[in-house]
C-alpha cells in the first residue's frame, strides 16, 4: 500500500518487485495524481485521504497488507503548479488544498483564524521566528486589505519579514499548508490504524519532512500508541507494542541524492515491522 501516490515514483518501484498476483493499493487525495497512474491491472487507486485507510481496505475486502509506505507532504507537481497556491514563488489564489473537494483554503485560514491560532500555527508548523508579530500584522491588515492572492499576502506582511525572504516565506507557507490540509491530524489517525492492518512480519515505512511529523512517527513506532498506559495497581500495566523499530536512527539522503533532488534535503525515513506474536 502506497498512501501517497503523487507522481507514482515509489509505486513504480514497488510494481517492479510485485508478482503478477500482487496488488498495490495507492491513496492520493489529489485528483491530479490520477494522471500519473500506470496502465497496470495490479494497481488500485483510491482518491481519498489516507486517514480513512482501514475503511477503504474493508471496502476492498482486505483485512491485512504486507507493507505500508507514506511519503508525506506535497508533491513537486503540486509545488510547481502555480494555481494550486502552494508556492510563494508565484502569484495565485491563497488555496493550498491537496483535495479540491475540501472547503477550507489558505485564504480562510489567514482571513478568519484568531491572532492566537495564527501565532500557534506559524510557530509550531513553520518555526517562524517572529510568529507572534506575523499573526498580529495579519489580523490588522485583513480589516482593510484582501489577502485572497499570494502577492497581496506577501505585500501585506512585507514589513515583518525577518532574514532571507525566501526562507521566511517557505516557513510561513509550510505552516499554512500543514494547517489547511490537517497534515498532522491525518498522520496521527493513519498511524493508529497501522498495527491492525499489517501482517505479522509486514513493514511500514514513512518519510517525513518536518520535525513534528518525524517525532510523531518515531514515538508511535517506539510505543505503538499515542495513549498513555493506564496506571492501575490491580492490572498488568505492561503495554504491548505490536511494532518493532527497524531503523534506530532515521535514514537520511546521501550527498548524491541531495544533489539530484534538493527537496530530499529534509527527508527522514523510518521503518517499523509488525512483530510475530507467539
Ligand atoms: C511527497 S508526494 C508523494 C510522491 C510519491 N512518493 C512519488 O514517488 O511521486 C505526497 C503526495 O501525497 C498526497 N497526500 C498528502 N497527504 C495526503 C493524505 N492525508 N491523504 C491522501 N493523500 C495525501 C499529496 O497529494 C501528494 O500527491
Amino acid at each position: 500500500m502506497d498512501c501517497t501516490f503523487g507522481g507514482g515514483g515509489h509505486a513504480k518501484a514497488i510494481l517492479e518487485k510485485l508478482s503478477s498476483k500482487g496488488k498495490l493499493l495507492v491513496f492520493d487525495q489529489d485528483e491530479d495524481a490520477k494522471k500519473n497512474l500506470p496502465d497496470d491491472p495490479r494497481i488500485i487507486f483510491i482518491q481519498h485521504n489516507y486517514r480513512y485507510i482501514q475503511r477503504f481496505l474493508r471496502l476492498y475486502n482486505i483485512q491485512v497488507v504486507d507493507g505500508i509506505l507514506a511519503d508525506l507532504g506535497v508533491s513537486s507537481h503540486q509545488f510547481d503548479e502555480p494555481e494550486r497556491g502552494f508556492s510563494y514563488r508565484f502569484d495565485a489564489p491563497m488555496d493550498m488544498r491537496m483535495d479540491q473537494r475540501q472547503t477550507l483554503t489558505a485564504f480562510d485560514v489567514v482571513n478568519s483564524y484568531s491572532e492566537q491560532q495564527l501565532h500557534k500555527i506559524f510557530e509550531q508548523y513553520g518555526e517562524v521566528t517572529n510568529a507572534k508579530t506575523l499573526a498580529k500584522i495579519i489580523t490588522e491588515v485583513r480589516n482593510t486589505t484582501s489577502l485572497k492572492t499570494i502577492d497581496s499576502f506577501r505585500n501585506a506582511v512585507r514589513g515583518v519579514v525577518k532574514g532571507n525572504p525566501n526562507k521566511y516565506f517557505a516557513q510561513v507557507f509550510q505552516a499554512l499548508r500543514i494547517e489547511v490540509n490537517d497534515e498532522t491530524g491525518a498522520l496521527v489517525e493513519m498511524l493508529q490504524q497501522i498495527p491492525e492492518l499489517l501482517k505479522p512480519g509486514g513493514r511500514v515505512a514513512i518519510i517525513t519532512f518536518h520535525s513534528i511529523e518525524d517525532r510523531l512517527v518515531k514515538n508511535f513506532f517506539r510505543r505503538g500508541t499515542f495513549d498513555e498506559p493506564e496506571i492501575n495497581p490491580f492490572i498488568n500495566n505492561e503495554w504491548v507494542n505490536e511494532l518493532k523499530v527497524i531503523t534506530k536512527k532515521p535514514v537520511l539522503p546521501d550527498e548524491k541524492e541531495m544533489k539530484q533532488n534538493s527537496r530530499s534535503r529534509s527527508a527522514k525515513l523510518r521503518i517499523a515491522e509488525k512483530i510475530m506474536m507467539v
